[in-house]
């Protein structure tokens, strides 16, 4: 099943077209990230504008490089939320436009499955049942998945997640935005323990997550720094930050594996391409004896190629829409 997919939640315009869940035919992504780094973040209504800009050129060029047309794709698929209100809106409905006109299924995609699902398109043994940790800008969440499309939440960030700490700071000790990536480079020439910073209790859900004491530290720590003119390591701070990050989602992970019985354990979500994350996962793992499975550095970010591998499972699991479907800024990832 040929599956053409559309991205469109935050500030990428990506458009794929995807085999059977797991043979990527191609893969386009348009990033406005240049755009947005003058404000130091995303600016949502600027993103909706690239995106209808470039929506349809994109789609195009995923089609072309596939060497296919319209004609020979079985479904559209689409991310449909969590994201940008407006953002989401461009993808629902040029896919619902695309899906009309050439009379083929549509399917809805929830942004997270799908970051999940970049993994199969690189690890054909891959399978649930498994234990995920997905890490992105706006989400922390453990899940387990007893199937494709069966998803149990095990824990969750109760405030900010796991990238946003690390872009906001990123963005205090003046890197550009998306601070994750340029934060984890410098992280590189630093010495993780530094500085020692807090790792917040929760309470309740052993398995939940708090980062924002941890953000707030960082940035409370800098301030005192410069009130009193002392001048901060940076690549200290940021190995420092990277290394407490790590430890918490790790120890997180492997606890609720012991929990769950899981065998395997997954990353997805952009924060998966930190460096200090992977080598800490794949450490735990090897000591626990658990198969760890990670997506490569090209699919840990936004695009459409992940939609269209998990497209595949939910169409299987008669998971498709009619033309009334909407576009959700936020929509638990067990629906
Ligand atoms: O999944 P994603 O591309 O977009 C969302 O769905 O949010 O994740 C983006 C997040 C940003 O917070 C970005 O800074 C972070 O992933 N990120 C990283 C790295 N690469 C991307 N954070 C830490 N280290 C990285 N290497
Ligand atoms: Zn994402």
């Amino acid at each position: 099943m040929i599956i053409l997919s559309i991205e469109s939640s935050c500030d990428e315009t990506a458009a794929a077209v995807v085999e059977d869940g797991r043979r990527l035919l191609s893969n386009v992504v348009a990033t406005q990230v240049e755009e947005h780094r003058i404000y130091g973040g995303v600016v949502p209504e600027i993103a909706s504008r690239r995106h209808t800009e470039a929506i349809s050129l994109v789609t195009k060029q995923a089609l072309q490089q596939a060497g296919l047309g319209l004609d020979a794709v079985d479904a559209v698929a689409v991310t449909y939320a969590p994201g940008l209100i407006g953002a989401l809106l461009v993808g629902v409905n040029f896919a619902k436009g695309l899906a009309f006109s050439a009379g083929k299924p549509l399917i809805p995609v929830h942004h997270l499955r799908g970051h999940i699902a970049a993994n199969y398109l690189a690890h054909p043994e891959l399978k649930p049942p498994f234990l995920c940790l997905v890490v992105s800008g706006g989400h922390s969440h453990l899940v387990y998945l007893d199937d494709y499309t069966g998803l149990r939440m095990i824990g969750q960030t109760r405030d900010d997640a796991a990238g946003e700490c690390f872009d906001k700071a990123a963005r205090s000790m003046g890197m550009p935005y998306p601070g994750g990536i340029a934060l984890d480079r410098m992280a590189q020439q630093g010495n993780p323990h530094a500085f020692p910073l807090p790792r917040p209790a929760v309470d309740g859900n052993p398995y939940d997550f708090s980062f924002s004491g941890l953000k707030t530290a960082v940035i409370n720590r800098l301030h005192q720094a410069e009130q009193k003119g002392e001048s901060i390591c940076v690549p200290d701070m940021c190995a420092s930050l990277q290394h407490t990050v790590a430890e918490i989602l790790t120890d997180h992970t492997m606890r609720a594996a012991a929990e769950t019985g899981a065998g395997t354990v997954v990353l997805a979500g952009g924060v998966s391409a930190n460096s200090g994350l992977r080598a800490a996962m794949t450490a735990a793992c090897e000591k626990a004896g658990l198969r760890l499975y990670m997506p490569p550095l090209a699919l840990c970010g936004d695009n459409a190629a992940m939609i269209g591998a998990q497209a595949y499972y939910e169409y299987l699991a008669g998971h498709t829409a009619d033309l009334s479907l909407n576009a959700f800024a936020s929509l638990p990832i067990e629906q």
